[in-house]
Order: C-alpha cells, then sequence, then structure tokens
C-alpha cells in the first residue's frame, strides 16, 4: 500500500465514507486560528484501522441549533504543536451522519506518529487526536497491542483505560502500544435505568447512563427501538472520559460483540425469553450506528461510496428456511446482516498478521438451545460434554457416525440432530476468506481476533464426591461445560478450524478474545480427554473493561445452604470475605474445590487436581478486569493480563487504581509437528485461585 497513489486513496476514502486528506512531502506551521472547544466535540476524536500508509479519523460535531451547519478543518501534523503540518482536509458532519464525520488521513509514513485536530469554520476546535500508522510489510521490529472488551459505562469505571494510559506514557517511545484491538460489546445496548434498580445491580451502583425515547423494556432491562436510540448509546459511551481518552490517544481497530445489536439471538433475528422475533430494521439500525461511531474501513452494502450510511429497505421477517451453514435466506435478513461487512485482516510488518471475524451476523441459530435439549442435572451449572458435542455436530458426528439417541444418566431422546447439518458461527462465505487468508499468511504470529472465546470451559461434575442431599451427576455422564454459547458450544466448526491449521502445518496461530467478561490463558485443541488432547494454537481472553463477570456475581447468588456451594465459591476462614471458586473447580476438577473448603489450603487442594479436566488451561479468572497486552517477535509471543478490582467507581488518580496482579504468558514460537506451549510468569498479586 505504500506506493499507492492519491487516486486510489480517493476511492478507498469514498468506499469508507470518509473525505481524504493527504500528506504532502514537506511539513509546514499550522495556519488555523484552533480554540480548544471539548463541549462542541462532546463525543471526542478518534482513529482507526491503521495501515502503513494510511489512518482513519473521525470526530462528532453536532450543529450548533441557530447557527450554520459546521464546515471543519481537519489537520495532521508530525508534532502535538501543530508547527509541522503534513496534511490539510476538510469535512462536512450531517445530520444523517449524527454529525459524525470520517477522514482518510493518507499518504502517511509508516511507523509514525501523527496527531490530529478537527476546527470548525469560527475557529472551535476539537481535543488533538494522537495516531499511529501501521510498520511496513518487511518491518521485523516488535508489534504491541493491547486488547479489550466489554464496557458498561452503564454500571462500572472504565479505570482499565486509564491504567494503559498511564503506563503507556511511561514506556520508552519504541515499547509504546502500536493500536487497541477491541473485541466487541463496545456498547451494551440492553440498559438498565436506576428507578429499576434502585440498591444497583450485583452490588454496582446503576448510572443514569441513556434514555431510549423510542425503547422497549424487557424486564428490568431497556433496549433500543430505533436508529436513534442506538446512536444515543454510542453517544453515552463516547462521554465517557476514559473511553474517550483512550480512543484519543492510539487507532482502534473494533469487531463487534453481540452487544452491538441485540443480547441474544443471531444474524438480525433478536431472541428474548428464549422466543426469536425478526429484527432486521433494528439489525440495519445498530448497523449504522456503529459504522457511524466507529472508524473501519468495513464495507457497506449497497451505498458504499456516499459519505452517509443509506442501508437497504428492509422488512421484519423472521427466517424459516436456512442454508446447510445456518444462514436465513429470507430476503431482507440477508440484506440486513450485508449492510456491513466487517470480517477483514491486517499485517503489522513482519511478525503480526491480524485477522478479524464477525462472530453474530452469519453464526446460525444455536441448536444447543433447543427445547429438545433437556439434558444435565438440577443444582449443576453444567451441560453435558458429550450430549453438546453430539447436537453441535448434527449428522458430522464422530466422522459421520451420530448415535441414534442421546443419552444422559437415565434420560434418553431421538437424536434430532442426526440428519441436519454442524451448527456454524461464521457462515460459508466468511469461513472461506479466513481459511484462505489464514492458510496464505507468511506472518510469524497469526492471530485471530476473536470477539468470542473457543478454550473449553468445563469441570468434572462426575467426580462430585456423594453426600446427603448433594445432587448427584451419572457415575458415566462425563465431563459438564460451563459454557455453550460460544465456540466452546460450536465444537464442530470450531475443529474443522483447528484441524486446517494441524493439516497445513501452521505455526504461530493463535487467538485473541473477549465477551466472556474472564481471563483465560491456554492453548487450543479440537477436543479434549477422553477425546485426543493435541493443541494447535494458543488463546487469550481479556476480562471485561468493566462488565460485571461470573466471578463477581457467584459469591452473591450462591445460597449458603447449596449443597454444591463449594464448587461455586469459596468461603475463606476468619470472615474474610467469600469469593468464587468455579475458576478452581475447572482448573483443577469438583475435588479439589471441596478440598479447599475443607481444609482452606490451596496446595493441598490442587495435590488433587485432575489432570484430565483442564489440560488445555493455564490460567482462569471469571472476577478479573482489565486488558491483555501482547507483544509479537521473531521468536516469542507474550500475552501480559494486567488485572483490576471490580471497577465500582472511577478511580481518582491518573493511574487507574490498584492492579490486582499482572500475569505474564509466553509462547515460544513452535515447529511444524511441534505443539504449543505456555510459560507463565506471575509479575504482581496472588493468583493462587487462577492458575
Ligand atoms: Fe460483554
Amino acid at each position: 500500500m505504500t506506493t499507492s497513489n492519491r487516486r486510489t486513496f480517493l476511492s478507498a476514502a469514498a468506499a469508507m465514507g470518509a473525505s481524504l486528506a493527504w500528506g504532502r512531502a514537506e511539513a509546514r506551521p499550522s495556519r488555523v486560528r484552533w480554540t480548544e472547544r471539548r463541549d462542541l466535540y462532546p463525543q471526542g476524536v478518534a482513529s482507526g484501522d491503521p495501515l502503513p500508509d494510511s489512518v482513519i479519523l473521525w470526530t462528532r460535531r453536532p450543529a450548533t441549533p441557530g447557527q450554520p451547519a459546521p464546515v471543519l478543518t481537519v489537520e495532521i501534523a508530525e508534532d502535538e504543536a501543530f508547527q509541522r503540518v503534513i496534511a490539510v482536509s476538510r469535512a462536512e458532519p450531517k445530520a444523517e451522519s449524527d454529525w459524525t464525520s470520517r477522514v482518510l488521513a493518507a499518504g502517511l509514513k509508516p511507523s509514525s506518529v501523527y496527531f490530529y485536530r478537527f476546527t470548525d469554520q469560527t475557529g472551535s476546535g476539537s481535543r488533538i487526536g494522537r495516531t499511529l500508522t501501521a510498520p511496513a510489510p518487511n518491518d521485523g521490529r516488535p508489534v504491541r497491542f493491547t486488547f479489550v472488551s466489554c464496557q458498561s459505562p452503564n454500571e462500572g469505571a472504565q479505570n482499565a483505560y486509564r491504567r494503559m494510559i498511564f503506563e503507556d506514557e511511561r514506556r520508552p517511545a519504541d515499547q509504546r502500544l502500536d493500536f487497541v484491538l477491541h473485541l466487541g460489546d463496545f456498547i451494551y445496548e440492553v440498559t438498565v435505568y436506576p428507578e429499576d434498580q434502585p440498591d444497583g445491580r450485583y452490588g454496582r451502583r446503576i448510572r443514569d447512563f441513556v434514555r431510549y425515547p423510542d425503547g422497549e423494556a424487557i424486564g428490568k432491562f431497556h433496549i433500543p427501538g430505533s436508529l436513534g436510540d442506538y446512536r444515543l448509546v454510542y453517544q453515552a459511551a463516547l462521554s465517557d472520559p476514559d473511553i474517550q481518552d483512550a480512543r484519543a490517544r492510539w487507532p482502534f481497530v473494533c469487531m463487534w460483540d453481540n452487544h452491538e445489536f441485540s443480547w441474544q439471538g443471531y444474524q438480525s433475528v433478536q431472541v428474548f425469553g428464549g422466543k426469536a422475533r425478526p429484527g432486521a430494521k433494528l439489525k440495519v439500525a445498530a448497523n449504522q450506528a456503529w459504522f457511524e461511531h466507529i472508524p473501519s474501513r468495513g464495507v457497506r452494502l449497497p451505498d458504499a461510496g456516499r459519505d452517509v450510511f443509506v442501508g437497504p429497505a428492509v422488512e421484519n421477517v423472521l427466517p424459516t428456511t436456512y442454508d446447510e451453514h445456518g444462514l436465513g435466506q429470507e430476503p431482507s435478513n440477508l440484506a440486513a446482516i450485508s449492510s456491513l461487512k466487517l470480517w477483514r485482516a491486517f499485517n503489522y510488518g513482519r511478525h503480526l498478521e491480524l485477522m478479524l471475524t464477525d462472530n453474530h451476523s452469519f453464526m446460525g441459530p444455536n441448536p444447543v438451545n433447543d427445547d429438545r435439549n433437556v439434558f444435565g442435572v438440577e443444582g449443576y451449572p453444567f451441560a453435558p460434554d458429550e450430549v453438546v458435542r453430539i447436537i453441535d455436530a448434527g449428522r458430522t458426528y464422530e466422522g459421520g457416525n451420530p448415535p441414534d439417541k442421546i443419552r444422559f444418566g437415565n434420560d434418553e431422546a431421538p437424536n434430532w440432530r442426526k440428519n441436519e447439518p454442524p451448527a456454524s458461527i461464521l457462515g460459508a462465505e466468511q469461513k472461506a476468506w479466513f481459511l484462505d487468508r489464514l492458510g496464505k499468511s507468511r506472518a510469524t504470529w497469526k492471530v485471530w481476533g476473536n470477539s468470542m472465546g473457543a478454550l473449553d470451559w468445563r469441570a468434572d461434575p462426575q467426580n462430585t464426591p456423594k453426600a446427603p442431599g448433594r445432587p448427584e451427576w451419572p457415575a458415566d455422564g462425563g465431563y459438564g461445560m460451563y459454557m455453550v454459547a460460544d465456540w466452546a458450544g460450536h465444537r464442530a466448526e470450531r475443529g474443522e478450524i483447528l484441524d486446517f491449521v494441524r493439516k497445513r502445518g501452521i505455526t504461530g496461530f493463535g487467538t485473541v478474545a473477549g465477551d466472556r467478561h474472564a481471563f483465560f490463558a491456554g492453548v487450543l485443541a479440537p477436543s479434549l480427554p477422553p477425546h485426543p488432547f493435541e493443541p494447535v494454537g494458543f488463546e487469550f481472553v481479556t476480562g471485561s473493561i468493566s462488565s460485571v463477570g461470573g466471578g463477581e456475581v457467584l459469591p452473591r447468588v450462591t445460597k449458603p445452604d447449596d449443597p454444591l456451594r463449594a464448587l461455586a465459591v469459596y468461603d475463606p476462614p476468619n470472615g474474610a470475605p467469600t469469593v468464587a471458586a468455579m475458576d478452581f473447580t475447572c482448573l483443577h476438577g469438583v475435588r479439589a474445590s471441596f478440598e479447599l473448603q475443607a481444609t482452606h489450603d490451596v496446595a493441598r487442594a490442587k495435590a488433587l487436581h485432575n489432570p484430565d479436566c483442564s489440560p488445555h488451561l493455564k490460567f482462569l479468572d471469571s472476577g478479573g478486569h482489565g486488558y491483555g497486552l501482547v507483544t509479537c517477535t521473531a521468536d516469542t509471543l507474550t500475552c501480559e493480563f494486567v488485572g483490576l478490582p471490580h471497577p465500582y467507581e472511577r478511580a481518582p488518580g491518573e493511574d487507574g487504581g490498584p492492579l490486582t496482579y499482572r500475569v505474564l504468558h509466553t509462547v515460544p514460537l513452535w515447529r511444524p509437528g511441534e505443539a504449543p506451549v505456555l510459560q507463565q510468569a506471575v509479575l504482581e498479586g496472588d493468583v493462587s485461585l487462577h492458575t
């Protein structure tokens, strides 16, 4: 891309709904009279999707009532004082774009820091943003980025961003972050109004965050009912000072997860209380609001080329027929989910290729949620592992030998999935793109930016010690899965991808993920014991920025007399606060957690470790918040988990408050035929219940 000319960039800018700011060879002092007026740019500035020679700049400047529509001058400079301005252009925010503006800054130098600002015709200017271009393709220097997900200013503070900024400002220039990867739940479309939960939620104070004029109440939540509502929730999120500071400091590379459209559901379908309802109009609205507020190189259809998002006309009709990959064939569904195509990939020098997939627009209905799946044991929060495998794989189970019946303990039902195709998250077209890109990648590290986790999250309830009043998992019932909604419940497609990696001898492959509101470090394998365990990649999952996680909830909701209490929470001696034990249970097995509660001795408990339960996991904290910091070099990939306490309130200091831990995982590059291995170093904090 470094040799691309101005004409190429003009059409590229048009395709992404941006104007073009072309970098010139000679820098000059600014001639613009600029007075910072942050109040006129209430969502600040942002940049996104950097390439070696270009990056997209963004702001939102609503019209001032009674004044002409704003016409903005955007300046890009090599210095923060704007004495070395290398590009100047215009942007005209429109009401049709919610007063947002995108500018493609191009003709830039690779691996370079730039500063940018917007100024209106009266001299009122935005805050100054900082951004960076990607390294040149042959650049062999290390690449550094953080990955984040799940920010909820409705019920928490974004101290993680504060910490990220604090640390980055203090690093030597050549060790600073290149970009921030945001893996979704940038917004939560489900919002709580303070009056609905005056006592808070799981100990969190509810902020008066956003009100939906066209919204709808679902239980104690409110959901958007229009484009205007979706825009409001982005405006509210971007008014958060820490989100705004982070966007002003680094380019963001963003992929959505579920909450950018609808909590539960798939494609353009919403699901509430287990009931599906058509949501094509809202899916288009959600896509438009995302496009308007997140600067990205995502592709719009059918109106690419205009500076406003004009979505397709769609009707709310529930799909009734699906292709072999779970894609609903109803025309409005297809038009809605195609209105913004976000799967894409980036190269950062020699050592990193980052591939991003959209895990919700093409995901089929999850058969594990079918009413006929009644298998499990009351009291255990687990789905039978093998039952999930059968239901997910359909006719492809065990190489095309699905059983006629599904059996669990004394329960038995006909296998209704016997003749059906396996479930899909990616859909056919996206999966073909992803595998092609992965197979051709020459980067040292091929990192899949995956909004959803793929590491199995399971325990061994079959080993629960018997006791009076304690429910019994069948002795031959096998392992129990704690999570089935993401890749862990989509074993067939996950296996297809991991088999591709193994058969092609691809090394340096792994994923970074979000969504789980939990930190995970481990190795990816198509299956776990009693099936073969053959890892082919690594995975790191980041805790949420601020959303509530399972480890925070369990101590508040587990009943004191629950006969399985020790699996969920640990009550330390001497009245110390109860903490989650589910992580410990999944890492070491149920016997370890019962032993921990009985003896309060972590070492004795770990001595009962079940090596077959989670041989793939090195770290699990479902109550952690913060971010992952990845560094890619020629021979190692490291991921540092920076853990923060529950973000009840905004930390007063500029450092974002104290850390709970800092844990470093190192993955040495492996050779074809070798298995990836994770090394762990605890740099700070006590993580004995998470390792
Ligand atoms: Fe989330």
